[in-house]
């Protein structure tokens, strides 16, 4: 069944936008990633997908390939990102076969929650090298032809005639931003990725090239909130109505905030943090507090009581 435009893309871009460029993405055929993609290819580009699972990753591709006629999408799997040779032969490959490579994505991550008390050594480090260092390697291998991109579709903010190119991504979490338990591997993974993303934003402008974070919060209906989050219905309904928004994002805006950063719309956005979640982050202490419980205290128009500077008189 192909997937409906309007679950991946909103109805604000136009068709063509990215024609004759290519797109490299890791961890392309997960349920994030992929609708990246998908959007990308709707609006006129072609792209390789990288994964560690072959029938996964080349089934993935053929099936974002249906998305426009004429569409070229390549699936390279038994690839690791934490696998540096096998990484830039994906990328090499995608550049050949493609005819050069425009823009990146590290989207390959691994997660799951646990305590440090139950976290191994092993287990610290096997998501410090997926997230951090895999994302390292996917921009070392995807870097020199995204500066050939950008040499050719050049960073004047105007991107007529030739579109844009020369753009990387990372997808990043926000753990870190405030602390979370159970997450001691991500938060310090993540936050290695978005300082590799600032460095790559500051050591690569120079040639053109942007570099940008985004940043999910929870998504529906993706392997991430199936790994992270409960998901009977009472735990599901705490959880959206801690998002200042009231629900769970859609893969579609995570897809819309990449077509905003690979687009004209994003050329003058370079080493920034693009947070895509409707507020959730910023929630975390008042969604931790019993007393005034978030957002139906707001929502009552009742005064704070029962602290020393509680308010003494109305308004
Ligand atoms: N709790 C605690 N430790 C865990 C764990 C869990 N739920 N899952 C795995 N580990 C530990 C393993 O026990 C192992 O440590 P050990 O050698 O000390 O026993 C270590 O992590 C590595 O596990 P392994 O399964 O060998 O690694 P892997 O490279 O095959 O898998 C993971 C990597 C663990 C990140 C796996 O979850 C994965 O492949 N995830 C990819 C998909 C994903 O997470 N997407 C994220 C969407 S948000």
């Amino acid at each position: 069944m192909p997937i409906p435009r309007e679950r991946f893309l909103s109805n604000v871009w136009r068709d063509g936008i990215f024609d004759n460029k290519v797109l490299f993405c890791t961890g392309g055929a997960g349920t994030i990633c992929s609708m990246q993609v998908r959007a990308f290819v709707a609006l006129g580009g072609n792209a390789c997908i990288i994964g560690r699972n072959v029938e996964k990753t080349e089934q993935g591709a053929a099936d974002i390939a249906t998305v426009r006629p004429g569409a070229k999408v390549i699936g390279i799997g038994a690839v690791d990102v934490r696998d540096p040779k096998a990484l830039q032969a994906a990328a090499d490959r995608c550049a050949h076969e493609l005819d050069g490579i425009d823009f990146a994505i590290a989207g390959a991550a691994g997660n799951f929650l646990a305590p440090i008390a139950q976290l191994s050594p092993n287990a610290f480090k096997a998501v410090m090298d997926i997230d951090a260092i895999g994302s390292y390697n996917t921009a070392k291998a995807a870097l020199p032809y995204l500066v050939e991109s950008a040499k050719k579709h050049r960073n004047t903010g105007n991107a007529q005639p030739t579109g844009t190119g020369g753009r990387l991504i990372f997808i990043s979490a926000s753990f870190h931003f405030r602390g979370q338990p159970l997450q001691a591997h991500v938060m310090a993974a993540k936050a290695a990725v978005d300082q590799i993303s600032n460095a790559v934003a500051i050591e690569y402008g120079p040639y053109g090239v942007t570099s940008n974070i985004i940043t999910p919060g929870p998504i529906a209906n993706t392997e991430g909130m199936q790994r992270l989050a409960r998901s009977d219905p009472e735990s599901a309904a705490a959880s959206r109505k801690a998002v200042p928004l009231g629900r769970y994002g859609e893969v579609k805006e995570i897809a819309d905030a990449t077509v905003y950063l690979f687009s004209e719309s994003g050329s003058y956005v370079n080493g920034n943090v693009l947070v895509v979640d409707g507020g959730a982050w910023r929630t975390a202490s008042v969604a931790a507090s019993d007393s005034w419980t978030y957002p139906d205290f707001l929502l009552s128009g009742a005064a704070v009581e029962g602290v020393k500077d509680a308010r003494k008189s109305r308004l």
